[in-house]
């Protein structure tokens, strides 16, 4: 991976927010739980634009080039391997030949995509692809390219197959060794081949389309035209087993125990005598990035947690009993529950609210490393969709998260340097190293959480009070998901603050109190996301809990708007 990055001389772009403004346009700052707080850090360092140090691993693992033609499922099958205990990666169409070869990788897989091979500027691979030397399966739109690029025949054509399939595998070898008859799939295409290119066979078919997968085994070449990678198809695990790991014989070692010897040992060799420092947030990201660090370099990282008051119920104790006592990490936690509120007095403004909490952390920050003296990096829980590299040549936007605001003025030496650890894994992935390094469950499946935590879901003023009133009430609403085995299949689930106070009756007398919202999405990415069909049961404990145990709350209510058009949160 290419990662250095010049200094330059404009403002860098930060990527796109969830509602795809601007990242650094002011508002919303992205999903990735962690990005806000470790931003904070840089900017309180002043750091200048970090210095990405491509560094060898002990043993490379095998890989897996998933070449991206714009499928909407490319990194899916990236991940569909990696489930193999294969590495894989994705990258631009275009990646050359030769640039497969310097990475040494073991097979190639060409993604789907929306385009129809006949199309102007319809994206192409290099054909030095096709030599042989290194196995390739082509999925869908990948298949149709190898089958014209090698002289077959592709029949365009308006309307689109979507949908479940049943293929019929004609062939027992190669691609579908072990499988055999009749399989559902999944389709999802509107060109068709109509004549392989010499030295094909087909392997299967369907009513539709009698070349569904074709193989070259000589020249190392396969395709399909089902998509194996989604959970519609049931045999893509094999399908992809067979190529990876029969076909193109990839050693399966992406295990996360061999991931974290890996990578403790890379750290330890990078940082030697060095010192590094890292921002916690609460979230899996971070959380897990500093326990990689800290097991390769122990006393050498000092971790700084922001208590801003803003957190749920139990977090902050959580963080300090596992990183400082269990963990034995050097941790700065800062109580700064005063000053935040203090800031947050009277303002009732959501993005008021951002750009002050914002502020102060970068203060606090400021602060605390003045006083911890020499740091040489930084580490950060920057994952592999962050800085993924699949975009091509033609494409090209710096969708990068975490770069940098370049500090006006500053000398363009490179006072730090980052590390992270997490940039070659996906959440998943990072969940269940977490589990291996032995972090609280709580931590390392909890469910997205804003940087401005809280802040934004008391609807006006934040005061203490209106905190503890919304923590009682949040903490109810996660204990009974939780209880109800819902809290991984949702993306977030919470109580909102709303000024809105209605007229009750409890016992004998009259209530005029606040009433709570609660909001349970599910999403794929937090960009679109749709209100989650809780059971009534599970709404009714909930309501019931929190008007009881909750004082000054005397009604629930459920939020039924999905995104678009509401967003997430309520500010
Ligand atoms: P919305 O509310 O825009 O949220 O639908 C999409 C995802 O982003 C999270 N979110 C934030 N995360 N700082 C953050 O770090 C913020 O200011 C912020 N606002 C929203 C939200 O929790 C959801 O997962």
């Amino acid at each position: 991976m290419t990662e250095s990055k010049e200094p330059s001389s404009k403002a860098p772009d930060r990527g796109r927010t969830v509602h795809g403004e601007a990242a650094n346009a002011g508002h919303r700052v992205l999903a990735p739980d962690d990005a806000e707080v470790e931003a904070y850090l840089e900017q309180a360092l002043h750091a200048p634009p970090p210095l990405r140090v491509e560094t060898e691993a002990a043993e490379q693992p095998d890989t897996v080039a998933v070449l991206d033609f714009g499928s909407q499922f490319a990194q899916l099958i990236a991940r569909r391997v990696r489930e193999l205990h294969v590495y894989s990666e994705l990258l631009p169409h275009d990646t050359t030949m030769a640039e497969l070869e310097r990475r040494g990788v073991k097979a190639v897989i060409l993604s789907g995509g929306p385009a129809s091979v006949y199309d102007d500027g319809a994206p192409r691979a290099d054909p030095a692809l096709w030599s042989g030397r290194i196995p390739v399966l082509g999925i869908c739109y990948g298949l149709q390219l190898m089958a014209l690029d090698l002289g077959g025949e592709v029949m365009p054509s308006s309307r689109r197959e979507y949908g479940p399939a049943t293929v019929s595998l004609t062939a027992t070898d190669g691609l579908f060794a072990g499988l055999e008859g009749e399989q559902p799939v999944w389709m999802s295409h509107g060109d068709s081949i109509v004549r392989p290119p010499e030295g094909f066979r087909a392997t299967a078919q369907t009513d539709s389309t009698p070349y569904a997968g074709l193989a070259d085994a000589d020249r190392n070449l396969y395709g399909i035209q089902f998509h194996p990678e989604v959970v519609h198809t049931p045999i893509g695990r094999d399908v992809l087993r067979n190529f990876v790991v029969g076909i193109a014989g990839a050693r399966q070692n992406w295990t996360a125990a061999n991931l974290v010897e890996t990578t403790v040992a890379d750290v330890r060799g990078r940082v030697g005598e060095g010192h590094v420092i890292c921002a916690l947030s609460g979230g899996v990201d971070s959380a897990v990035a500093a326990t990689l660090v800290h097991r390769a370099i122990g006393d050498q990282l000092t971790c700084i947690y922001v208590d801003h008051g803003l957190m749920r119920k139990r977090e902050s104790e959580l963080l300090r009993v596992t990183f400082e006592r269990d963990l034995g990490m050097n941790l700065v936690m800062v109580d700064a529950r005063e000053r935040f509120l203090r800031r947050l007095a009277g303002v009732e403004d959501p993005e008021e609210k951002r750009r002050i909490i914002g502020d102060e952390f970068i203060r606090v920050f400021e602060e605390e490393a003045a006083k911890i003296g020499q740091i040489d990096f930084l580490t950060q829980g920057t994952l592999y969709p962050d800085v993924i590299e699949s975009t091509t040549a033609e494409t090209k936007t710096a969708q990068k998260i975490k770069t940098h605001h370049n500090v006006g003025g500053l000398p363009a030496d490179l006072r730090f340097q980052l590390i992270e650890p997490l940039r070659y894994l996906f959440k998943d992935e990072v969940r269940t190293i977490g589990v291996e390094l032995g972090l609280p469950e709580a931590m390392v499946q909890r469910q997205p959480f804003p940087g401005p935590g809280l802040a934004i879901r008391i609807i006006g003023e934040v005061t203490g009070e209106r905190l503890d009133t919304l923590r009682e009430a949040d903490w109810i609403v996660i204990d009974e998901i939780k209880a109800a085995g819902l809290y991984r299949s949702l993306w977030q689930s919470f109580a909102i603050l709303t000024p809105v106070r209605s007229v009750g009756v409890m016992g004998d007398g009259r209530t005029y109190a606040n009433v709570v919202a609660i909001r349970a999405v599910t999403s794929d990415d937090g960009m679109t996301a749709d209100w989650a069909r809780l059971p009534y049961e599970v709404l009714a404990r909930i309501s019931s809990r929190i008007v009881n145990e909750v004082p000054g709350v005397n009604r629930v209510v459920y939020d039924i708007s999905s995104k678009p058009p509401a967003t997430i949160e309520w500010e």
